[in-house]
């Protein structure tokens, strides 16, 4: 048995977040260089080189004028089985990004140096503080000019809301960007741009060493002394049990373009996270080192091959050991069901996995039966994990068929769609389902709408983008909306399962709302 516990004991799960051009893409390639085997999306043992195969997912994925899908990477390092999300951003940005936050156990950030803490960085961060996962903070882009190190660091701090300890400290940034002092060791990593190769010559440096004048100069020497003396001093203590409980992110510095700084920050990351986390059902904590399988829906992608018109759930195994044909409980469905094809991902072809374990990802073939959030297990040991929350859409716009005859399709199309979690579907109040009012987390997501149900459900829309950009649901079942005294540009709309909600234009008619009304109570993420 202790095979397969030493086989999920080695793996670790994360995902790469960061605003546009922070050099996520740049700094994964590099943590691939280090790695074996990859793969991609659902799959476990790939022969194919990821690269080719990522770039060409994409580029389908972009033709069809679809959002590029979070994608999971895996490559093995040091005896560890890593296994990277990649969160999209840019206008690519939608729910999918911050679901994939929900099958990740530690997020890795990358801040660009010269920019510090941008607004796609804070979204992604507030998911992962809800979840209250490690945090490890990658401060790239050192090559560049960069701000002071310090105000970075509080710029964190303040932004964020989450305590920093910087494990390594730079020297200088742009032109004159020396290297990284280790807190740890107490070593100084000389910088060498070595054009992205892996094998880089180390040179390193103890405090006293009397070459440091000529390699740091004496000016800049003279500095970076009292920057740490004053680190010393003033800044948080480490802490491991803050690190692991998301309190306390650990920063590194470092160039990922230059490869500089990228081993030991990945060598000290798998000492700072941990191997797949306890992750909490309505009933249970599940152990991922049980003999018991069980693992969430975390999304589901439609028509990956048009040809087929197919959809795959994408399942998160949160315990035990997955094996081909093996015999499963869907929860949801009630139902023993074998997942016959569980599938790796590639491009557009696609091989079948025999084995998986907790903390991987795989994509199984879904006639239509699976919804994001639902748990499939062992039935022998029945278990149900807590809903994904639904992510306050920040996007609305109403929709209705151009053609009326085109009614049964535009429904269809639309709650398909919707229940494939790409797009959020509400209603006014009263109102019936030729018209609806769809949230989006990213815009992109709309044209994926208007896309689809022309390709696939032959469905013309008219689509009138609504001012709002807030989305909140009402605690308070008991309470009709329409006795609610709201600001005159507030909207009282329901969801499928008729659950009210209210859209505001501003946090000023938010503030208005809840000042006006006496024990309202707003959420601002649902659950499935
Ligand atoms: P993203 O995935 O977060 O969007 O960022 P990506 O890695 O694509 O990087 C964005 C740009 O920043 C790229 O340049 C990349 O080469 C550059 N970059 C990434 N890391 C570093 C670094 O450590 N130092 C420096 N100086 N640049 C870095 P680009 O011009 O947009 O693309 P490309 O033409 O170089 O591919």
């Amino acid at each position: 048995m202790s095979s397969y516990k030493d086989e999920i004991s080695r793996r670790r799960t994360f995902a790469i977040i960061s605003h546009p051009d922070a050099g996520k893409t740049t700094l994964t390639e590099k943590l691939l260089l280090y790695g074996g085997a990859i793969n991609l999306a659902g799959s476990v043992k790939g022969k194919r080189t990821a690269r080719h195969a990522v770039s060409d997912w994409m580029e389908i994925e972009k033709q069809r004028g679809i959002s590029v899908t979070s994608s999971v990477l895996q490559f093995k390092y040091n005896g560890y089985c890593i296994n990277i999300l990649d969160t999209p951003g840019h206008e690519d940005f939608s729910e999918d990004t911050y679901r994939t936050l929900m099958a990740a156990d530690s997020a890795v950030m990358v801040i660009d140096g010269s920019k510090g803490v941008e607004k796609q960085t804070i979204k992604l961060f507030k998911v992962c503080v809800m979840r209250h996962i490690p945090i490890i903070t990658f401060i790239n882009k050192m090559d560049r000019d960069a701000k002071n190190s310090f105000d970075l660091l509080e710029d964190i701090e303040n932004v964020l809301g989450i305590n920093t300890y910087p494990v390594n400290w730079p020297i200088g940034s742009g032109k004159e960007f020396k290297g990284v002092f280790d807190r740890n060791t107490e070593k100084i990593l000389a910088f060498t741009a070595n054009n992205g190769q892996k094998e880089v010559e180390k040179q390193e440096y103890a405090l006293d060493d009397p070459a440091l004048d000529e390699v740091l100069g004496q000016y800049l020497r003279a500095d970076f002394m009292d920057e740490i003396e004053l680190l010393d001093g003033a800044g948080d203590e480490f802490d491991l049990e803050a690190v692991r409980e998301g309190r306390l992110t650990p920063v590194f510095f470092g160039s990922a373009l230059t490869n500089f700084g990228v081993e030991p920050f990945l060598e000290q990351f798998l000492q700072l996270t941990t191997s797949p986390l306890t992750r909490e059902t309505v009933s249970e904590k599940v152990d991922p080192m049980s003999e018991d399988f069980s693992a969430f829906v975390f999304k589901i992608q439609a028509n990956m091959n048009k040809a087929h018109r197919d959809r795959v759930a994408f399942m998160r195994i949160c315990s035990g050991k997955f094996e081909k044909n093996m015999e499963v409980f869907h929860v949801q469905g009630n139902k023993k069901m074998r997942l016959s094809q569980p599938q790796q991902i590639m491009a557009q072809e696609r091989e079948i996995v025999d084995e998986a374990y907790a903390g991987d990802i795989i994509g199984v073939f879904d006639p239509g039966i699976f919804s994001i959030g639902d748990t499939i297990c062992s039935a022998n040991h029945k278990v149900q994990f807590k809903g994904i929350p639904t992510f306050a859409p920040e996007h609305f716009a109403r929709v209705r068929q151009k053609d009326t005859m085109k009614r049964k399709q535009f429904i269809k199309g639309t709650n398909q769609i919707a229940q494939e979690g790409a797009i959020q579907i509400f209603q006014e109040l009263d109102a019936g389902m030729e018209e609806v009012i769809v949230g989006v987390v990213g815009v992109l997501q709309f044209d994926v709408l208007k896309y689809r149900l022309e390709n696939e459900y032959n469905v013309d829309i008219i689509m009138e983008n609504l001012p709002y950009e807030y989305i909140r649901w009402i605690v308070n079942e008991e309470l009709d909306p329409k006795t609610l005294d709201l600001a005159s540009d507030t909207k009282r709309i329901q969801d499928l399962k008729g659950n009210h909600l209210l859209l505001f234009t501003s946090y000023w008619s938010i503030d208005w709302a809840l000042d006006h009304n006496k024990g309202l109570e707003l959420r601002e993420f649902g659950t499935n």
